[in-house]
């Protein structure tokens, strides 16, 4: 047995305690892998990147940022959801817990990432959210990736869920203006719909700005000539 759990069952003489105790150490042990297979997927990106560097003389990743759930809002989703909190629970019910975030300079090079990390044979695909092609009614765009990638541990092989949100620069600076409205609580509901308007007009703006960027990189290549 281990150091630890003998320890427990020693100096914790009440039964729920001691079951708690276990509960919260496989909760520790589950975050630490998550934070695991955020290392794995942030090093396959940064190996796209740094090949794309070498071959072709272009980043196609300006920042990758990573971030675990913490366990508040673990547990306010679970009750949300009217889950009991455990670690088997958080495993298969949620995806989000290990979150990577790419943001790239133009939208081709979204989906050129996205398809290079889904062909590689330890990536399992779970799950795919285009709100690029199909934005939401609130103008917000994004990739979304639900995939399953292997952390290897002692004598075992652990398949761990990571959502990956690819943006373009432009797409990440709207996302996190709106995100603050979100969280605004003490606002007027007359201002706050009023800010949501001009949010959502600015990610038009922002979404034909991409757009034509775009156009303007492939004709600076040389691979289309800018529309008349
Ligand atoms: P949760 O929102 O995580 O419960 O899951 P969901 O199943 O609705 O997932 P979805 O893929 O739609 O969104 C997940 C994440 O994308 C959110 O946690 C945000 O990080 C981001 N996101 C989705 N919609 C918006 C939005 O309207 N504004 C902003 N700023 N971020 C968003
Ligand atoms: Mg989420």
């Amino acid at each position: 047995m281990e150091k630890r759990e003998l320890w427990i069952q020693e100096n914790v003489k009440d039964e729920k305690v001691r079951q708690m105790i276990y509960k919260l150490d496989d909760c520790r042990e589950l975050m630490a892998y998550y934070s695991c297979a955020i290392m794995e997927i942030e090093t396959k990106f940064k190996v796209l990147n740094t090949q794309f560097a070498i071959r072709k003389s272009y980043n196609p990743i300006e920042t990758i940022k990573t971030r675990l759930k913490s366990m508040e809002s673990i547990v306010g989703k679970l009750q949300r959801k009217h889950l009991p909190m455990d670690a088997a629970t958080i495993e298969r019910e949620l995806n989000d817990i290990a979150g990577v975030r790419v943001i790239c300079p133009f939208i081709s090079d979204i989906y050129m990432l996205a398809d290079c990390l889904l062909e590689q044979d330890d990536i399992t695909f779970i799950q795919r959210k285009d709100y690029i092609k199909h934005p939401k009614e609130n103008g917000y765009r994004s990739l979304h990736l639900i995939v399953e990638i292997p952390i290897f541990l002692q004598g075992e092989k652990r398949p761990m869920k990571v959502e990956i949100q690819f943006r373009t620069i432009a797409m990440d600076f709207w996302a996190s203006l709106e995100h603050r409205l979100r969280y605004k609580k003490e606002l007027d509901s007359e201002v706050a719909s009023r800010i949501s308007a001009e949010l959502t007009d600015c990610a038009e703006n922002s979404a034909a700005l991409d757009l034509r960027m775009e156009q303007v990189k492939d004709a600076i290549e040389g691979e289309k000539a800018l529309p008349r």
